[in-house]
């Protein structure tokens, strides 16, 4: 009887300890399982007319815009956002899209709303994305693998770099908290 008691504290003890791992913290979540993205339609969304349109798809994919802005790169600013890239042959062609318009950024809250933002914009590639992913954002109103209309974090540590860049008010992790202060 007793080794049966022993045996259940012990079950008992180990469910306990799996369903408070640390892994369920990771993340820019927090404990309420939540994350934040940031989301941002490039200029050739934005003077195409195609902001409302990816906002509704936005709130009905079950996200919450959290922080929105309109606003106009300059050079300076675009080539830091995309300061990884600075190397690459394309980065010139890349700050001059990137400067041609308006852009429209936005923070995103939802589960798993890094992965989930990127699966809604679809594929880099527009033109593949036509194909292969229909109903995605790119394949509504991207041109190629540059002109894509879209762009979504990559990861829960980019997702909290490019909040802070656009939105320095923002706590990109703990979104429970956050929203208490509301
Ligand atoms: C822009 O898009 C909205 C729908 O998202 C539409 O109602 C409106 O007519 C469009 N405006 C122009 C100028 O195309």
């Amino acid at each position: 009887m007793s080794r049966f008691a022993d045996q259940l504290a012990f079950l008992l003890l180990l469910l306990v300890s799996v369903s408070f791992s640390p892994v369920r913290c990771l993340g820019n979540g927090g404990a309420s399982g939540k994350e934040r993205t940031l989301a941002m339609i490039k200029p050739d969304g934005v003077s195409g007319n195609y902001t409302d349109e990816i906002k509704r798809i936005i709130v009905e994919a079950g996200f919450d815009i959290f922080k929105e802005m309109l606003t106009q790169l300059d050079k300076e600013t675009a080539s830091a956002f995309y300061e990884e890239h600075s190397s690459r042959s394309f980065f010139p062609h890349l700050v001059t899209y990137m400067t041609s318009g308006p852009v429209f950024v936005m923070v995103l809250d939802k589960r798993n709303a890094v992965s989930d933002w990127r699966a809604l914009i679809g594929p880099t590639d527009a033109q593949k994305a036509k194909i292969s992913h229909p109903h995605s954002i790119r394949a509504l109103c991207g041109k190629d693998s540059q002109r894509n209309c879209a762009h979504g974090s990559d990861s829960t540590s980019s997702a909290e770099r490019e909040i802070k860049f656009f939105f320095k008010d923002v706590n990109s992790g703990d979104i429970a908290s956050q929203h208490d202060e509301l």
